[in-house]
Order: C-alpha cells, then sequence, then structure tokens
C-alpha cells in the first residue's frame, strides 16, 4: 500500500513517499481504507523524536482515520465491511494512519457521524475525543456553569462547542485570528492572549469567577487561572502544568491531568453532537496526504485557524 513514512526523527524532510506491507487484521481488529487523516501537535512531536512512544523509523505515525471497514477479524462484533468509521489510532508502538489502510482494536472505533464527509469527520477523533473528555468526563461540565477554555486550536475549538452543548457559558483566550470565530463556535467572550490579560478581562467583565478550566496551552496557564477560580472548582490539563501552586489548595480545587486513552466512548459522544448539529469539526485546510510535510510545517507554526487534514482517496 501506498504511505507517507519517516525515514528517521527529524525535520519535515524525513517524509518519504514509499511502498510498505498492506496490514492485516487480527481476530479483534478492523481493516479500514484511510479516506482522510490529520496532523496533530504530537504527530510533529513523534515525527521529531518519538522513541518515548514506543516507535523506530522506517514507520508510519498519523493518529486521526476516517475511512470505511475493508475486512473484519473473525472475533469483530460491531462492525460489517461497507461500515463508514473514525477513530484515533493507538500511539504507542503502532503504526499510523498516514497510508492507505490501517488495522485498529474495534473498541476504539466508532461509526462517523452521517452528515460528515471523511475529510471533516478526521478533523476530530483525537482533538475533538480529547475536548469530550476534558469537558465531559473530567471537568463535568453543567448548564448555568462558567468554563474558561486556554486555547481555541484543535482541541480548544471543539471543547468551546462541547461545552456550550453541555450548557455552560464558556470564556476563551484565543489567538487574534480566531477571536471573532471562537464567538460564532458559542463562547460568550474571546480573549486575544496577545493583548488581553484574562484574569482582568474574567475579573472586570464577570461578576463571578469560573466553575471550570481547561488548559490546552500549558506552561503556567493553569495555575494562573486558579485566582479566578470559584472554591471548589475543577481545572484539567492536557499538557504538564508549571508555576507555583502556593495556596491554592485552600480553595479545595480539583485537578485533571488528561492523557486521552483510546476508546469508542468519547467518540459516540462526539457523533451524537454533530449530528444533532452542536458540534462542526473546525478546519484550516485539507491537503493532499503527498503535501504531509507542509500540514506538519502549518501544524509547527501558529495563526491557524482550525485542524490541518490529509485528504488520502478523495473523498
Ligand atoms: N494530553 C493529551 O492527551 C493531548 C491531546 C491532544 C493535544 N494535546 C496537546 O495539547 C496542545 C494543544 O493541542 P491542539 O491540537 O489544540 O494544538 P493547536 O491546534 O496548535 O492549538 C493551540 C492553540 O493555542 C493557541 N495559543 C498559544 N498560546 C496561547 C496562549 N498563551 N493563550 C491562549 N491560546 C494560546 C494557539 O494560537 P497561535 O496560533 O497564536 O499559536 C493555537 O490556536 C498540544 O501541545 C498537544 O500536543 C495533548
Amino acid at each position: 500500500m501506498d504511505a507517507m513514512v519517516i525515514t528517521d526523527f527529524g525535520d519535515t524532510d524525513v517524509f518519504e513517499r514509499r511502498d510498505v506491507e498492506k496490514p492485516s487484521p487480527r481476530p479483534t481488529e478492523v481493516l479500514v481504507q484511510v479516506y482522510a487523516s490529520s496532523v496533530n501537535p504530537v504527530d510533529c512531536k513523534i515525527r521529531q523524536a518519538g522513541s518515548w512512544a514506543g516507535i523506530s523509523p522506517p514507520t508510519v505515525i498519523g493518529y486521526d482515520v476516517s475511512g470505511i471497514v475493508e475486512a473484519t477479524g473473525e472475533a469483530v462484533t460491531d462492525f460489517d465491511v461497507g461500515d463508514e468509521v473514525f477513530y484515533t489510532p493507538e500511539i504507542f508502538g503502532k503504526q499510523g494512519s498516514y497510508a492507505e489502510y490501517h488495522v485498529a482494536d474495534e473498541s476504539i472505533v466508532a461509526r462517523k457521524p452521517t452528515n460528515l464527509s471523511h475529510t471533516e469527520a478526521a478533523a476530530l477523533p483525537l482533538a475533538g475525543g480529547t475536548a469530550w473528555e476534558a469537558i465531559v468526563t473530567r471537568g463535568d461540565a453543567g448548564a448555568g456553569e462558567t468554563a474558561l477554555i486556554h486555547g481555541t486550536g484543535g482541541v480548544g475549538a471543539h471543547a468551546v462547542q462541547i461545552a456550550v452543548a453541555a450548557g455552560a457559558q464558556v470564556i476563551a483566550t484565543a489567538s487574534p485570528v480566531t477571536v471573532d470565530q471562537t464567538e460564532d463556535l458559542g463562547a460568550t467572550r474571546a480573549i486575544d492572549y496577545k493583548s488581553e490579560d484574562f484574569t482582568d478581562v474574567i475579573e472586570s467583565e464577570f461578576d463571578e469567577s469560573v466553575d471550570l478550566v481547561f488548559d490546552t496551552v500549558g506552561g503556567d496557564t493553569l495555575v494562573e487561572s486558579t485566582g479566578v477560580t470559584k472554591p471548589h472548582g475543577r481545572l484539567v490539563t492536557i499538557l504538564e502544568p508549571e508555576g507555583e501552586w502556593g495556596a491554592s489548595y485552600q480553595k479545595n480545587l480539583t485537578v485533571h491531568m488528561l492523557f486521552l486513552e483510546r476508546d469508542r466512548r468519547p467518540l459516540e459522544g462526539l457523533r451524537h453532537l454533530v449530528e444533532r448539529g452542536q458540534l462542526d469539526p473546525v478546519i484550516d485546510s485539507v491537503l493532499p496526504l503527498e503535501e504531509v510535510a507542509t500540514a506538519h510545517e502549518m501544524v509547527e507554526g501558529s495563526g491557524l485557524t482550525g485542524k490541518v487534514v490529509l485528504d488520502i482517496a478523495g473523498d
């Protein structure tokens, strides 16, 4: 099968188009023809120096799939040949999705939302799944609450919509190019992180502080947010938090550290929201798989307005 492999760890010039062996499904796995994938920051981190993920070049990376089941292992019960599916492949020690075919255990695979194309659906599994776990599973966002979401890129733009669907009022810190888009996605207030101080905005424009913080940015953003978080509030981060936590424990805050585990459940949640019209994939660009190096350069840069999707089979 055709694939874009990394021949070594390094810069974007490590990508090379190669013919690699088509995988075969084990008993509980499905073989999926990959119609589209997308690029996440973790792809770039693994391309640069991914030995921590248990892979060694030459190999195929890539952690989003939208495609069609081509074959099923003999113990697969939930899928048939021809089913349209989407999922995020396991990272550790596994082959990724920048290729014509991919195999995955059926437990991490879900039916694709019926109202999305493959290129649209491929923007969702990793970024949207992380947003779902942060806002719903860990954050437990509720009606009438206020959620502060830091960063409105791949994960954050979907988190804004999920929090709004949960009934929360959303305040989000965003890059200048996504401020208007973030309010269009349902945020009550998007704060330009380059020109505004989020603590000043929340203190001056919102009567009360926030119930839930979701940080997709890292550094000391999470600890800075404790000052505007209500006692007994919840904070979720997907990056290692830094900074001096001092006496913030006196507020009885709960901090969740989240690393996305592959599972069908969050994908089912996303599918329901998409099919009800409460969640749209947020996409900056769609590039052909051959241009994966350019896609990585875009994700490593700044100023994107959504996901960078890779079209693999034509949609
Ligand atoms: N733990 C997990 O399971 C998990 C899962 C998914 C992602 N992640 C990690 O989470 C991070 C975010 O992922 P992503 O896919 O959302 O990345 P992304 O698409 O690159 O989005 C990041 C967004 O944050 C903005 N930003 C940068 N600095 C900011 C600041 N100080 N305040 C507010 N916004 C700021 C960026 O704007 P600019 O364009 O101006 O830079 C960009 O819009 C990545 O490091 C990724 O590896 C972890």
